[in-house]
């Protein structure tokens, strides 16, 4: 792990990675160092106490909206869940209207997660208060590509250099994009592998390179990242079936022999099994990372609310 940056964190929200600097990507990954270490203590701290985090999901969450929720615990802030089935977003209010009705309520930090790409950064622009993207519709989701690169090095120490497969879905995943823009930033190769209908147009414009062929693809790689199909996003026919699409880009012990003998996996979950990995293969905790990446995805908010807060202090 690098020396702690003396810089602090420059934005006032956390969008997305695109654009971000490696210093302030290592200062946050530094800053959840710190704060997994607190985690392991089972310490909590008064950093955040008297602010207030709301978390505004209009999409379903397992992983970020409790680990956002627990990590505002950890820090003592005053945390507040709003979900669209139970709120006025139901009786037809706009999502800015919903946005400036809880910004009246003076918050500290909203996170917002949308189904819509580029509604958070719409939001942010209405209210006065810091804005952290738990992921908008396909385009990103800052805090798990920083969870991944988290994962990455403690596990291999260093990024830059690496070779790093992203396997799946890439077309409407935004954990693709914001690795993406993580990992080619502080130097990592990045591949993506999928059919040609699950890969964007252009996505070589990112700095990537792209494979059609699994086998190929995954030779000789680190970090091999795997991606469900994202069903509720697809509005035809994208694979010709799914056992087809396991035969093909389903991750498996034997085509995980064309990587290096120590590559590691990580998915972000949710993870369908038998669908893009091996149920058996998922859980093999000499190959998978994927609880380490829920665990240190605690600290890794912990620290994005932390940034975000510790300039108002
Ligand atoms: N990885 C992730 O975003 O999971 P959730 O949808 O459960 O938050």
């Amino acid at each position: 792990m690098k020396e702690v940056e003396k810089k602090k964190y420059p934005h006032k929200h956390i969008l997305g990675i695109e654009g971000l600097l490696p210093p302030d990507i290592n200062y946050l990954l530094n800053l959840s160092e710190k704060f997994s270490l607190q985690l392991s203590k089972r310490e909590k701290s008064s950093f955040l106490s008297n602010k207030t985090c709301i978390n505004l999901f209009f999409e379903n969450s397992t992983r970020t909206r409790t680990s956002f929720e627990l990590a505002g615990k950890k820090l003592s802030a005053d945390i507040l869940n709003i979900s669209v089935s139970s709120s006025s977003i139901k009786k037809g209010e706009t999502l800015i209207d919903t946005a400036m009705t809880l910004n009246a309520m003076q918050p500290d930090i909203l996170v917002v997660r949308h189904p819509d790409a580029g509604a958070v950064q719409l939001l942010s622009e209405k209210v006065n208060c810091s804005v952290i993207n738990a992921g908008d519709g396909p385009h990103e989701h800052p805090t798990q590509a920083l969870l991944d690169a988290l994962t990455i090095l403690r596990r291999k120490k260093v990024i830059s250099g690496l070779k790093v497969a992203i396997c799946g879905d890439i077309l409407h995943s935004r954990v693709a994009r914001s690795n993406i823009h993580l990992l080619t930033t502080l130097g990592a190769e990045v591949r993506v592998i999928a059919p040609n209908t699950l890969i964007p147009y252009g996505i070589e414009n990112l700095g990537v390179r792209v494979y059609n062929d699994m086998r190929l693809g995954i030779k000789d790689v680190d970090i091999i990242i795997m991606l469900r199909l994202q069903l509720e996003r697809m509005s035809g026919s994208y694979v010709p079936s799914i056992r087809e699409y396991f035969r093909f880009f389903g991750l498996d012990r034997e085509k995980l022999n064309y990587a290096k003998n120590d590559a590691l996996i990580l998915h972000p979950g949710p993870m369908n099994r038998g669908v893009e990995i091996d149920s058996e293969l998922a859980d093999d905790l000499d190959r998978t990372a994927i609880f380490e990446q829920v665990q240190l995805g605690v600290a890794v908010r912990m620290a994005c609310l932390y940034a975000l807060l510790e300039n108002k202090k």
